[in-house]
């Protein structure tokens, strides 16, 4: 037996952590939402009924057994109400996970203007047309019909509907980022405080079985106090080429600067590992590589009509090809088209933007880019951002005082400069055969099932990234970004 194995049957997985009985949810009150409804509503931890739990340590993951409070009341409880603000490939995972633990969570309402995914998610919940919605807008209009609202539109489209949902008294679960400026973030984050309802950041890393094995272990202080971390992000050629260059997030003004859009996961984690406040920032990047510049000269502008099409690293045609050969539907296919055969994908290729050559796209966003991190008390960590890598989790090297982590998503490996000794632990996350379930390291599964244990119990103690904690990796995104574009050391307060 590995070493690991043993503490790892201890350590929190993704269903495990926090994960209730089912049928053991409670329902919150359908009541009238305003002031005094939520007056009603629990405020704050509850102090007797979450043992194992440390108020010391809110979000963290560390040490919480939501299994345990949802144990003792579970003859009460009723799914949770949540309402879908856009069907697209996220709000379709949460949908997903929704669906497969029915006696914890019901989708029963959905908005979202696209028929096709509209339908889909109608069939898969079954849901009436009354509960069907074409904008989000109508859907707040209307009197509050469920516990709780997920927001995965697009970047720039985050704001108002979480700004709207939460006045209206619904628990609100939003895709990161926030919003593409601070000043918006801000908005957010005052409006779900002012209401007091239970508010989550899709910060996914935060809740995969390996982020809160290493948790553990640094709290435990298995290698003695951080010095610095080494955290790189492989976005992967094929996946850099579909979001970064052709896709959704090509364009600044249209999403994010890529630190925000892609990485503000990878600042978040570093500052959630790390455990402190992060008090300098610096940061280089640019985008090199996909720029007409680069564009070779036999090259046409759509990859179905280019001699290159079977050379071409970047080739559409090829990329989508060794999905649809594979038998893969799902992302990236699914982005192409909502139904994926041979025939829509060659369709999509020939007319939508992901069958454009890679050097010849109105992108803007950066393909690499570093930054540099200094900690309140000292310790350093570095963040490398590139495109220009197979496809794969991302990779992380802790050095501490007494010993040394590495971790890649599937296997941590402590050294403990004490005892020479070396053990690794495996830490692949559960439902691997579901390509939905296992998304980022089982993140994805790890937070629906907080959110909804948050939602159950109106405690967003639950949920491993506060509100507070989430602006401020977000302030920090803006840091670097400003640190780079200013060439800079940016100090935060
Ligand atoms: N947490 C993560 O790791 C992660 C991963 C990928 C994407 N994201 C984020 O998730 C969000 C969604 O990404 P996606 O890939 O699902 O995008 P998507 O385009 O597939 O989905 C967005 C959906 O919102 C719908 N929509 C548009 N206007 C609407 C309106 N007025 N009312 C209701 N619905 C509306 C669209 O029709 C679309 O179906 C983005 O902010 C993205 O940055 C997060």
């Amino acid at each position: 037996m590995r070493p690991g194995q043993t503490r790892q049957e201890d350590a929190p997985t993704a269903e495990g952590h926090g994960a209730a009985a089912p049928g053991s949810v409670p329902r919150q009150p359908a009541d009238p939402v305003g002031p005094a409804a939520a007056a009603r509503r629990p405020q704050g931890p509850p102090e007797a009924v979450a043992p194992g739990r440390s108020r010391d340590l809110p979000g963290t993951g560390v040490g919480v057994r939501p299994q345990d409070l949802l144990d003792a009341d579970a003859a009460d409880r009723e799914p949770v109400r949540v309402a879908l603000v856009g069907a697209g490939i996220r709000g379709e995972i949460y949908g997903h996970w929704i669906a497969e633990h029915p006696d914890r969570a019901q989708v029963v309402a959905v908005a979202e203007p696209h028929p096709d995914r509209q339908r889909i998610a109608a069939d898969r919940h079954g849901l009436p047309a009354s509960a069907l919605f074409a904008d989000w807008r109508e859907l707040a209009d209307r009197p509050r019909l469920a516990d709780a609202v997920i927001i995965t539109t697009q970047d720039a489209q985050h704001v108002e509907p979480a700004v709207a949902f939460a006045e209206a008294g619904y628990a609100v679960l939003l895709e990161k980022p926030i919003a593409p400026t601070e000043e918006e973030c801000r908005r957010v984050v005052d409006a779900v405080s002012r209401n007091k309802v239970p508010f989550g950041v899709c910060h996914v890393l935060r809740y995969t079985p390996y982020t809160r094995m290493l948790r553990d272990l640094l709290a435990g202080g298995r290698i003695g106090e951080i010095v610095n971390v080494d955290h790189v992000e492989p976005v992967g050629f094929a996946h850099h080429a579909h979001s970064y260059v052709r896709g959704n997030w090509r364009r600044e003004e249209t999403s994010a600067p890529m630190l925000l859009a892609k990485s503000c996961h990878d600042l978040d984690w570093l500052r959630h590992i790390v455990g402190r406040p992060v008090r300098a920032v610096s940061s280089f990047g640019s985008l090199s590589y996909f720029v007409p510049g680069n564009r070779p000269a036999v090259a046409a502008d759509r990859c179905p009509d280019c001699v290159l099409q079977d050379s071409c690293a970047y080739s559409a045609v090829r990329i989508y090809g060794e999905h649809l050969a594979a038998g893969d539907l799902a992302w990236p296919l699914s982005v192409l088209t909502p139904h994926p055969t041979e025939e829509s994908v060659a369709a999509a290729l020939c007319t939508g933007p992901y069958g454009r050559c890679v050097w010849a796209c109105d992108n803007d966003v950066v393909d690499h880019q570093v930054v540099a991190l200094e900690f309140d008390g000292g310790a350093t960590a570095t963040f490398t951002m590139t495109a220009f890598s197979t496809s794969r989790p991302r990779m992380t090297h802790v050095f501490g005082t007494m010993g040394e982590i590495f971790c890649d998503g599937s296997i941590i490996r402590v050294t403990d400069f004490r005892t020479r000794a070396t053990e690794t632990i495996d830490v692949t996350a559960p439902d691997t055969d579901d390509p939905l379930l296992s998304g980022h390291s089982g993140g994805d599964a790890g937070l629906m099932n907080d959110f909804i244990t948050a939602v159950a119990t109106w405690d967003d103690h639950w949920i491993a990234d506060t509100a507070a904690e989430a602006l401020a990796a977000h302030e920090l995104v803006f840091a670097a970004e400003r640190a780079r574009h200013e060439r800079r050391v940016v100090h935060l307060d």
